[in-house]
């Protein structure tokens, strides 16, 4: 069975906010994060939720694919900063977009959130359990950034991608999705945090908790530049696909330096690293799934084309799939 992208869109909240913006919040400057990141603007939310959010990429992908939200079997959306504990994110995409016959749920993979679901539905869609699925990432991390902590909150930003993904048994689909590799290594989870609210019942109550971001930005840097390539080579390998065939590396938008860093461990150019980062920061989960759109819409990606796609992130967790589009 062919697993194939048929369909991606994404939705960003009306404010972006540039370095200078942010200047006047927290000590910094422009100079200081383009410099280190690669960051020149970001998202941020006045009200956009990661449902709104989910909802308006879903919507987007499933036009994009000429599908319409009966069809859809299954619904995952990844996200690390929903503002709901209950119900999922996905439940509410469901009811929004009016999607009656799917089966819908979150995941948590904090950066690779998108990366897991891609791979999660991809395990459904072959299987043959499913036949179209949506998968969004959809992030409002501005509400888990300490606003007085310049270590984290110039880094972040807000939005929304999505893919439909569906089985395709026709003899003109391709190849798809066409292998992947994903790990976790929870022994290192203390690099990147956020804690939720404080236990408290008739028997028991914690302290109260710091429920911001607190990251260690150096391990995060280290683990990101040497793990990413050896998962790329590894996936390449798995699937016995030469790297000089890959017309882009699709990786989470992170840094443009932990990028630069991958492509020189890859040796392979700068120029198949597609960057949105200057302007729209890190999405966590969202980040793959709005660049991947974004290179839809500008028509930079032919059918046939090879893509390796790469998440790494909180967890830790990382991981990357080869896919023909
Ligand atoms: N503006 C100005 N100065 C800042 C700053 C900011 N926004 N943030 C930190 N600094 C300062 C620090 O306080 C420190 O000052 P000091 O030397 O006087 O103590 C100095 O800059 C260097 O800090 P350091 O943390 O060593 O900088 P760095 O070169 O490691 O860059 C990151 C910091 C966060 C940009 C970098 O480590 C990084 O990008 N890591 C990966 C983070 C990431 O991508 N996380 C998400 C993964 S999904």
């Amino acid at each position: 069975m062919i697993v194939r992208i048929t369909g991606t869109g994404s939705m960003l909240p009306a404010k972006q906010v540039t370095n200078l913006e942010i200047s006047q919040i927290v000590d910094t400057s422009d100079e200081w994060i383009r410099e280190r990141t690669g960051i020149g603007a970001r998202y941020l939310s006045t009200g956009e939720t990661v449902a709104s959010l989910a909802t308006g990429a879903c919507e987007k992908a499933l036009e994009m694919a000429g599908r319409t939200a009966e069809e859809v079997d299954l619904i995952l959306v990844a996200s690390c900063s929903s503002e709901m504990l209950l119900p999922c994110s996905a439940c509410q995409v469901q009811a929004n977009i009016g999607a009656r016959r799917a089966v819908a749920f979150d995941l948590n993979a904090a950066c690779s959130g998108f990366m897991f679901a891609l791979n999660t539905a991809y395990a459904y869609l072959q299987a043959g359990i499913y036949k179209t699925a949506l998968i969004a990432g959809s992030e409002v991390l501005s509400k888990i950034m300490d606003w007085e902590d310049r270590g984290t909150c110039v880094l972040f930003g807000d939005g929304a991608g999505a893919v439909v993904l569906e089985a395709d048994a026709s003899t003109n689909a391709g190849r798809g999705l066409i292998g992947f590799v994903q790990y976790s290594d929870g022994s290192k989870g203390e690099a990147l945090v956020c804690e939720s609210r404080a236990l408290h019942n008739p028997y028991y109550s914690e302290e109260s908790k710091n429920t911001y971001v607190q990251m260690d930005g150096r391990e995060i840097f280290k683990f990101a530049a040497r793990q990413v390539p050896v998962t790329i080579e590894e996936v390449l390998q798995k699937t016995a696909i030469p790297k000089e065939e890959i017309s882009y590396f699709v990786l989470h938008q992170a840094n443009a330096r932990i990028i630069e860093a991958i492509a020189k461990r890859l040796d392979m150019g700068l120029e198949k690293f597609p960057l949105n980062l200057d302007q729209v920061g890190n999405m966590s989960s969202a980040s793959l799934p709005v660049l991947l759109d974004k290179l839809q819409r500008e028509g930079r990606l032919d059918r046939g084309m090879k893509l390796v796609l790469s998440g790494f992130g909180a967890g830790l967790t990382y991981g990357a799939c080869v896919l023909e589009w």
